[in-house]
């Protein structure tokens, strides 16, 4: 079978991160989050895959080629204004002969993708959507089914109000299996939102469609405070599939230059090639990329931090993000804050806890 990822979005809520950075190249303990995806799939023995994409396609072509480094194959469909996640599935369309797999590019789950087409085949469904149940599903799309479930209702952001009288808290997942025939219902060259347009049709046609619900590992990790969630999640062993050995909570990809004397509070996973000086201190949850250098006596404490940074010395970070190749000059402090690529903090700067600070920006 094969597979559309929903990966053209502008990713406004990670912003300054995805200034320049695609959400689906953001990177998960030092991989690109599609990445992860990718061979998620693959392990489900879906190896042909159409990246549906618009703003910022390039990075991802650049890493990804023809899929053949992961064992997949890849095909590139690339709108020239954005679609909406119907839309881009259209210009899919020419890709597309077969019973198909839809996925929203920023999710994260550990979902039985073999479980669920044997579901929509058994129910000879013309759309199969996944559910998930989460504490707090105002914010996302929630489907109400029959007990065979059948979908018959989809509220898209509901009030705790409707959420209640429909006593069901299982939200859309963003992972669809769709028959190809739906493709001819979707208007061409225009936006189109597959959750709002398509789905509502199909219901209002009567048209066979059913919710596989499942409790396996799901995160929509669209914002910082979601990507940071993640990577706690994935750390804690929360998801079976990407969880690191029990033993292997600290984790030294390419011995670089680790300084006998750094305190490693674990998780903790450490990029190849990295330099950590004396004095250190890592509380976990910290990833910290590829090439990075933390000089002397500074403490990281829930941070996720991409390639090649250059902190200390006596840095204190808390709570943060900083994309590639920032700067943070000795005893700058941060907690909260989100930075984009190419940031210089000066030394002694105390930022604002809480700040984004936008790629090339140099403070102080
Ligand atoms: P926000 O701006 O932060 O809401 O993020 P987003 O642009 O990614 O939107 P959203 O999270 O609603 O998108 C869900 C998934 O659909 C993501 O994987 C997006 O990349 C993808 N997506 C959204 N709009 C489009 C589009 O117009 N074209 C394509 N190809 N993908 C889209």
């Amino acid at each position: 079978m094969k597979a559309v990822i929903l990966v053209g979005g502008k990713a406004t809520r990670l912003l300054p991160l995805t200034r320049h950075t695609p959400k689906s190249m953001v990177p998960v303990l030092n991989i690109p989050f599609l990445e992860h995806v990718i061979r998620h799939l693959g392990s489900h023995q879906v190896k042909e895959i159409v990246l549906a994409q618009g703003h910022l396609s390039q990075p991802i072509e650049d890493y990804f080629g023809d899929g053949s480094r992961f064992d997949v194959k890849l095909h590139y469909a690339v709108e020239d204004t954005p679609r909406g996640t119907g839309g881009a599935v259209k210009n899919a369309a020419g890709h597309l002969d077969d019973t198909f797999l839809v996925l929203n590019g920023d999710v994260f789950t550990d979902l039985d993708i073999t479980g669920m087409v044997a579901f929509h085949r058994e129910r000879q469904a013309k759309a199969t959507i996944a559910l998930t149940p989460v504490e707090d599903p105002t914010a996302y799309g929630l489907v109400e089914t029959e007990t065979d479930g059948r979908v018959v209702r989809f509220l898209e952001k509901p009030s705790w109000d409707e959420v209640l009288q429909r006593k069901t808290n299982m939200i859309n997942a963003g992972t669809y299996i769709l028959e190809p025939d739906i493709l001819a219902q979707i208007p061409p060259e225009r936006e189109v939102s597959i959750e709002r347009e398509t789905f509502q049709q199909l219901l209002a046609q009567e048209e066979p469609m059913y919710a596989y619900s499942s409790s396996a590992y799901w995160l929509d990790m669209g914002t910082p405070e979601r990507y940071l969630q993640l990577h706690r999640d994935i750390l804690d062993g929360k998801c079976p599939r990407c969880a690191l050995a029990p033993d292997m909570k600290v984790v030294i990809e390419k011995p670089g230059n680790v300084h006998p004397a750094v305190r490693l509070e674990p998780p903790v996973v450490i990029g190849a090639n990295c330099s950590i000086g004396e004095g250190v201190r890592l509380v976990g949850p910290v990833v910290i990329g590829a090439g990075s250098t933390i000089l002397e006596d500074s403490l990281i404490e829930n941070c996720i931090i991409w390639r090649n940074a250059r902190l200390g010395p006596r840095v204190r970070l808390k709570d943060s993000i900083l994309a590639d190749n920032c700067r943070f000059g000795a005893d700058t402090i941060g907690e909260g804050v989100v930075v984009g690529d190419n940031v210089t903090v000066l030394s002694g700067i105390k930022l604002e806890p809480g700040s984004k600070i936008e790629p090339g920006t140099t403070i102080g």
